[in-house]
Formats: structure tokens, C-alpha cells, sequence
């Protein structure tokens, strides 16, 4: 059954800026109105919705909302919900970490790793605790896609507490998709090196060996990883999956 995108309303989580801004304007341009959420600059989210509404006439909205706070991922959902008239997908992309020693147990603190924990797994849970009656009135269904990470299913990334709750997320994804069904379908998308703020904070030399390390011999480009969320939103047959877009980074390496 095909799920058109036009004309379906859509949350993004850490919408406004790295790869959230590109999976905003991929749904854009389907037709699909977006509430943008982001965190700290209110510049960037509001230009790249006036951007959006100009060159794709869609509804934008920007939402400020720190995405380690229940309170606020509640709120997020239904202000999305109401400024928007109703929730059909939930792209749930916001993430934690602080670049760690690889290998270093010690060198990340309990509140941090409660953070990674807050950021990576109980944000996810919270968001669907809200969308879910939101999400299931749509007789189409209803779509929630979570942003993972290959540190998730490898040992590699910023931080062991990042690879960890990443982990513990996408278990997290496959309850949500076996309870959920048949309303709402529910994926991952595992991104590999993206080189936006965040991804530079790698450091030239690791961004370097990941490229020469990756079978496709690049990072993740992220209009290839922002197109596997349209099509997982579009695709009615699948859920409970994550899909790896790393250009082969961790192929042989796992
Ligand atoms: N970069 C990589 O190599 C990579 C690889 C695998 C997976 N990922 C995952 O991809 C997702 C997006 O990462 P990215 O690389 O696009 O990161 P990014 O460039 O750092 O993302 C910036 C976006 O996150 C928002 N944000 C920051 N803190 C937030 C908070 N507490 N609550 C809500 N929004 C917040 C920012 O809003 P403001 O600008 O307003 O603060 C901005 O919209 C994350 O889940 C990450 O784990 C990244």
C-alpha cells in the first residue's frame, strides 16, 4: 500500500541543524508540513523554516525543547500536534554524548552516562508515551523513526555510554514496533560517519582512517541517510527494522 508523504505532519526531533535540517527539508519536499524542534538556536531553526514554507509551500512551525527533560518531549508532541492540526510521523533524532577515551571506563561520569541514558533511551520512550493515541488516529497509520547510530551494534563511537544506550535504544525500537502494530510502524536508522558539528568532533586524523576504513572510501553523506527515512516513511511493509547507511564503515568490522 502506498503512504504518500504530501500533505502529512511531521515532528523532527534536533531538526534545525546537521542532519535533522536535511531529513526536514526531504519531508518538505514531499509536501509534508514539518514542526522543527531545536535546542539553543532560535536563528537557524527559524530560517530554515521560512526556507522550507518558501520553496516547498508547507506549514513550518520551530520548537524549542531540550530532549533530556520527560517534561518537555511531553509538551513537544502535543504543541507539534496542535500547531499542525494532527501527528502522522515523529522522526525522533535528537541524541547525547561527550567524546570520550575509547576504551576508557573512567572517563565518563555517572551523570553523564545517566544522560546518554535520559538522551538515547528514556527521550524515545517519553515521545511515545505521548504520540502513540496521537500517531494511532491516523487510519493510515502512523509512523515513528528513531535515529541509532553504528555505535550501536559495533563498539566504536563517541563514547562507550553513547554505543551502549544507542544499543538499548533500538531494543527499545523492536518492543515499540511489536506492541505498536498495525497503527504505527516503527524503525531505526543506523547513520555512520556524518560529517555535520557534531562528526567533526572526531578530529581530522580519526575522520580521515573512518573514510579509508569505509568499503565506499567516504563518510555517510547526508542526503543519502536522510533518504532512508523518507523511504522507511513511506514503506508500509516494514517495521522493527534498522537500517545501516555508513557507506560500509563497519562492514568486516563487526
Ligand atoms: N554525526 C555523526 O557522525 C552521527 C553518527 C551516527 C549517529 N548520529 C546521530 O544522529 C543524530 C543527529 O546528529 P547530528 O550529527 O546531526 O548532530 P548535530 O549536528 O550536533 O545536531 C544539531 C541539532 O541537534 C539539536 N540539539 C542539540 N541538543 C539538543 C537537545 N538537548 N534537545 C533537542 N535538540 C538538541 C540542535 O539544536 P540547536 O542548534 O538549537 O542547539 C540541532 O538542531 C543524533 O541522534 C546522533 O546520535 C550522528
Amino acid at each position: 500500500m502506498p503512504y504518500s508523504l504530501k500533505g502529512r505532519n511531521v515532528l523532527v526531533t534536533a531538526g534545525s541543524r546537521g542532519l535533522g535540517a536535511v531529513i526536514c527539508e526531504r519531508f518538505a519536499a514531499e509536501g509534508a508540513n514539518v514542526a522543527i524542534n531545536y535546542y539553543s538556536n532560535a536563528d537557524a531553526a527559524r530560517e530554515l523554516a521560512g526556507r522550507l514554507s518558501k520553496e516547498y509551500g508547507v506549514t513550518c512551525h520551530v520548537l524549542q525543547s531540550d530532549t533530556l527533560v520527560a517534561e518537555e518531549n511531553e509538551k513537544l508532541v502535543n504543541t507539534a500536534a496542535e500547531l499542525l492540526g494532527s501527528l502522522d510521523i515523529l522522526i525522533a533524532n535528537a541524541g547525547w554524548t561527550r567524546f570520550t577515551r575509547p576504551g576508557d571506563i573512567y572517563d565518563m561520569s555517572h551523570d553523564e552516562w545517566n544522560k546518554c541514558w535520559n538522551a538515547n533511551v528514556m527521550s524515545h520512550l517519553q515521545l511515545m508515551q505521548t504520540a502513540k493515541p496521537i500517531l494511532s488516529k491516523n487510519p493510515d497509520g502512523g509512523v515513528y523513526i528513531m535515529t541509532s547510530s553504528i555505535a550501536a551494534s559495533a563498539t566504536g563511537g563517541s563514547s562507550m555510554a553513547y554505543s551502549v544506550t544507542k544499543a538499548a535504544g533500538l531494543h527499545l525500537m523492536k518492543h515499540f514496533a511489536f506492541s505498536m502494530g498495525p497503527g504505527i510502524r516503527v524503525n531505526a536508522v543506523l547513520p555512520g560517519l556524518l560529517l555535520t558539528e557534531w562528526g567533526q568532533k572526531f578530529g581530522e586524523t580519526a575522520i580521515n582512517a573512518m573514510k579509508d576504513r569505509a568499503a565506499l572510501r567516504h563518510e555517510t553523506f547526508l542526503d543519502d541517510c536522510a533518504d532512508a527515512y523518507i523511504n522507511l516513511a513511506k514503506n508500509t511493509s516494514m517495521t522493527g527494522q534498522q537500517i545501516t547507511v555508513d557507506a560500509g564503515l563497519t562492514l568486516g568490522h563487526v
